[in-house]
């Protein structure tokens, strides 16, 4: 006689609700779903005891026939994969949030359920009663148009499930987690939430922006914009068949987990990776090390791109061409930062028709004498010039000797700028934004100004380190992109020994090296002399910028492909930010009026300001409303 037996039908619901229900906001994602795939422009979501007492989900959705209220008790029986469900290319083109006819089935088995349903075309609607499976009672009944499904003591006959549920306040928090995600991934939908009688949250339908529900739940306490994820294809319609949407916290509301980030492929709440980590990457430059950005990012592509059956709770999907929908999202996100910058620029320097025109960018700045590019190194730095010799483009013509580490070629010769002389290009009268006028220093740190808008009155504070080095970072961006890194001659040529680690890790990488516009030559065995070094931080020890350097190269070997870019792409960020904060301004230093004025101008024309290459905040402002409210003066 066989040994193997067909379980009965109860088991397998049982065994299948222990992958699909894992607690009570399982029940609530399911009930949920179905009713957002029912149509529904309200939802109504009642939790008692964290929702092993009761979860009740009420709908205006199109509702269930007698025949259907009983038939979505079975496993497997499901209304939204068309006519042929024999068609196994089905599976491919799934448009609903439910497609395995299985969460119905598994919350019954577990639990006390009440079903209650109507159609529009039918006078009575069906209401079923079900104990862990069993159905206890069906009857007809008069009830509103949609569906009401009662579940109570979950997990009531599964004991040893129940107690692996976590605090009260953990699977209310989970729960939420859950209502917060539908309630983003569908603006329009009307939403009441209660628990235990109180109401947590009770949303109208079709009102609300995406915009207003990411701010209910992310920034209702703060005036701080968010930023508005809208990639290019979005724009045109017809342009493309995957769009990226969505909105950002500033970077500085940054978290150390990816939970605050929400992800949506095609309406679906997911967990993925791979898109967190295109937001991050999106935002380097203006993140913190380790944090990850919060808001809500919604892609949609066809559905035949993507397989939603990967997963029991449907809470992972595979992308069939991953690589390309990461790329779209870091070119998004990178987009939006851009614009975010000119917003900036608009809200504190206001419309000036010079503004982003493009021709007042840093590097485009010429020294008269030498039309070299001109990063505008130092403020104030004590620089010892008689290290330095000006003789500009000397440094970069290769010796001609076969070990020398060949600099980049430059197309013009390089400034050396006179340091004492900071970023002083420009006659005084040409300085002042009009729009914004500096009052004074404050700790000899944040510059305190005043900004106009028309009868409007701000204050703004800008920490003056922070700000000037990502100006300076984004100068040096450019220069390195542009393989135009300016560098300075060495007056006295450093020698140097390095240890053979060291020396290996110069020798291994000597043109990327270089490419940083510091040179440097064997002198024989681990002997090296740097004969000139990166302009912006030619005032510090050639030895401790060469070593700084050489530490970014160490580690492990890369790995190839796109990881290696990335590594290479943070590694790039991570030695022009290093270079930036030394050369910028410091915190402390004092500044005179004139000084304060070329900061705000080089602010002005800078393609990025509002975070420091660390992703700290630099700018903050205030409006005279909100001062006055400070002194209670209306
Ligand atoms: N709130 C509702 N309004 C109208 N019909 C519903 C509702 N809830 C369930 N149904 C019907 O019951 C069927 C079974 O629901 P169930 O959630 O078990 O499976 P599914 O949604 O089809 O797939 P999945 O298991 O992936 O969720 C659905 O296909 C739908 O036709
Ligand atoms: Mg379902």
């Amino acid at each position: 006689m066989s040994r193997i037996k067909i379980l009965s039908e109860h088991l397998a619901n049982q065994i299948a609700a222990g992958e699909v229900i894992e607690r009570p906001a399982s029940v609530v994602k399911e009930l949920l779903e179905n009713s957002i795939d029912a149509g529904a422009r309200r939802v109504q979501i009642e939790i008692e005891g964290s929702g092993t007492r009761l979860i009740k989900v009420i709908d205006d959705g199109v509702g269930m026939d007698g025949d259907d209220a009983l038939l979505c008790l079975e496993r497997h029986a499901t209304s939204k994969l068309g006519g042929n469900t024999n068609d196994s290319n089905v599976l491919s083109v799934i448009q609903s949030l439910g497609f395995r006819g299985e969460a119905i089935p598994s919350i019954a088995s577990v639990a006390k359920m009440t079903l209650t349903s109507r159609t529009e075309n039918d006078p009575l609607g069906t209401r079923v009663e079900v104990r862990y499976g069993k159905i206890l009672k069906i009857h007809e009944t008069g009830c509103n148009k949609g569906t009401v499904i009662e579940i109570k003591n979950l997990f009531g006959n599964l004991p040893v499930r129940k107690k692996f549920l976590k605090s009260s306040r953990t699977e209310l928090f989970h729960i939420e987690e859950i209502v917060k995600n539908y309630c983003l991934a569908n603006n329009r939908l009307g939403i009441t939430y209660t628990v235990n009688s109180n109401t947590i949250w009770d949303i109208p339908a079709e009102t609300d922006t995406l915009e207003d529900r990411v701010k209910m739940f992310y920034a209702k306490n703060t005036s701080d914009p968010l930023i508005p994820i809208q990639d290019s294809s979005t724009l045109s319609p017809h342009n493309d068949d995957i769009t990226i949407e969505g909105f950002l916290l500033p970077p500085e509301q940054s978290f150390a987990t990816s939970t605050k980030l929400r992800l949506f492929v095609n309406g679906r709440a997911i967990k993925d990776r791979m898109m967190a980590h295109a937001v991050s990457e999106g935002l380097s430059g203006y993140l913190m090390k380790g944090r990850t950005a919060a808001g809500a990012l919604f892609v949609t592509l066809p559905h035949e791109a993507v397989d939603v059956n990967v997963h029991p709770t449907k809470q992972e999907i595979r992308f069939q061409q991953p690589n390309s929908v990461h790329k779209r999202i870091v070119s998004a996100v990178r987009l939006a930062m851009e614009r975010f910058q000119m917003q900036a620029k608009h809200s504190i320097f206001g419309s000036d028709k010079n503004l982003n025109s493009g021709k007042t960018e840093q590097v485009s700045h010429k020294n008269k004498e030498t039309g070299s590019a001109n990063v505008y190194p130092l403020w104030n730095n004590s620089h010892d010039s008689a290290k330095s010799d000006n003789s500009g483009a000397a440094a970069y013509l290769p010796s001609g000797k076969d070990k020398t580490f060949s600099p980049p070629q430059y197309s013009e010769p390089v400034s050396t700028a006179e340091p004492t002389t900071p970023f002083l290009q420009t006659e005084s009268e040409d300085l002042v934004p009009e729009s914004l006028k500096p009052i004074g220093q404050f700790m000899d740190l944040y510059l305190l100004c005043e900004a106009r808008r028309g009868e409007e009155r701000f204050l703004v504070v800008i920490d003056q380190h922070a700000v000037h080095e990502r100006i300076l970072f984004e100068n040096l961006k450019k220069q390195f992109d542009s393989k135009q890194m300016a560098s300075q001659n060495l007056l006295f040529p450093k020698m140097l020994e390095l240890t053979p680690e060291s020396a290996e890790i110069l020798e291994k990488n000597r043109e990327e090296i270089s490419e940083f516009g510091i040179v440097v030559e064997e002198f024989g065995g681990d002997n090296f002399i740097i004969k000139a070094v990166p302009s912006v931080i030619s005032h510090l020890d050639p030895e401790e910028i060469l070593t700084g350097i050489l530490t970014q190269f160490s580690g492990p070997d890369y790995s190839q492909g796109e990881g290696r870019k990335r590594k290479d792409a943070t590694r790039l960020d991570d030695i022009l930010s290093s270079m930036a904060c030394k050369a910028a301004i410091k915190a402390g230093q004092n500044l005179t009026p004139l000084e304060m004025q070329q900061l705000l101008k080089l602010m002005k024309e800078s393609k990025a300001f509002t975070h420091c290459p660390h992703g700290r905040p630099v700018v903050r402002m205030f409006s005279a409303a909100e001062i006055k409210k400070w002194f209670h003066r209306t």
